[in-house]
């Protein structure tokens, strides 16, 4: 039996790195074999490239930025991603080729027309391998990044300000318009509890063919 390939996506703080976790917590319960992973990142060199990319210390071109996320997915939808979902795992992944398209597309100003090539080059990289299902934590950001804030967590992205928060978050709600079977929307300004359980109701659909 094949298995499932889900992502988690969004603007920064958006909890989905925590109900990534409680989701695979959830599917386990359930007797589901589970793999959880990142991107950038993933697998040993995958994690190399992450630490090369966001940090701070070395200033990247949006394209160096794009080539390094699209290098880090080859290795990861080859060594990871695509055996465990050939395998019959559920994989949850958080973020994926939305992001690239998002962060090094439409928030650099480009609109849904011009990402073909930025899709083309995803596509490429990812050798066709693409989401069963996409869910994207949107709030506002002012809400979402201060929350990130109050932890501590600071990376090249969140250090463009609010602005730039709300480029993105526009980016992800077009990519959801573009495509609503694909990508599912989850309020993530409501407590750890309830997006959780928008979390698990949008992946049961999933499981059980109401999607
Ligand atoms: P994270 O903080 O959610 O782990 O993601 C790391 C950062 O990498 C995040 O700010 C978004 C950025 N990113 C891109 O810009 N393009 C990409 O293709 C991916 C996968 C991540």
């Amino acid at each position: 039996m094949k298995g499932l390939f889900i992502t988690f996506e969004g603007i920064d703080g958006g909890g989905k790195t925590t109900q990534l976790a409680l989701a695979a917590k959830w599917l386990r319960e359930q007797g589901y074999e589970v793999v959880e992973s990142r991107e950038p990142g993933g697998t040993p060199l995958a994690e190399r490239v992450r630490e090369l990319v966001l940090d701070p210390s070395l200033p990247l071109t949006t394209t160096t930025q794009m080539l390094l996320y699209l290098a880090a997915r080859s290795e990861h939808v080859d060594k990871l991603l695509r055996p465990s979902v050939e395998a019959g795992k559920i994989v949850l992944c958080d973020r994926f080729s939305d992001s690239t398209l998002v962060y090094q597309g439409l928030s650099q100003g480009k609109s849904l027309e011009e990402l073909a090539l930025l899709r083309n080059l995803c596509s490429f990289a990812s050798a066709g391998m693409a989401p069963d299902l996409t869910l994207v934590f949107d709030g506002r950001p002012e809400v979402l990044v201060r929350r990130r804030a109050a932890r501590g967590v600071s990376d090249r992205y969140e250090l463009q300000g609010l602005d730039f928060q709300q480029a993105l978050r526009k980016g992800f709600l077009a990519l959801a318009e573009a495509e609503p079977e694909r990508l599912q929307l989850i309020d993530a300004e409501g407590s750890q509890e309830q997006v959780a359980a928008s979390v698990q109701q949008a992946i049961s659909a999933l499981l059980h063919g109401e999607k």
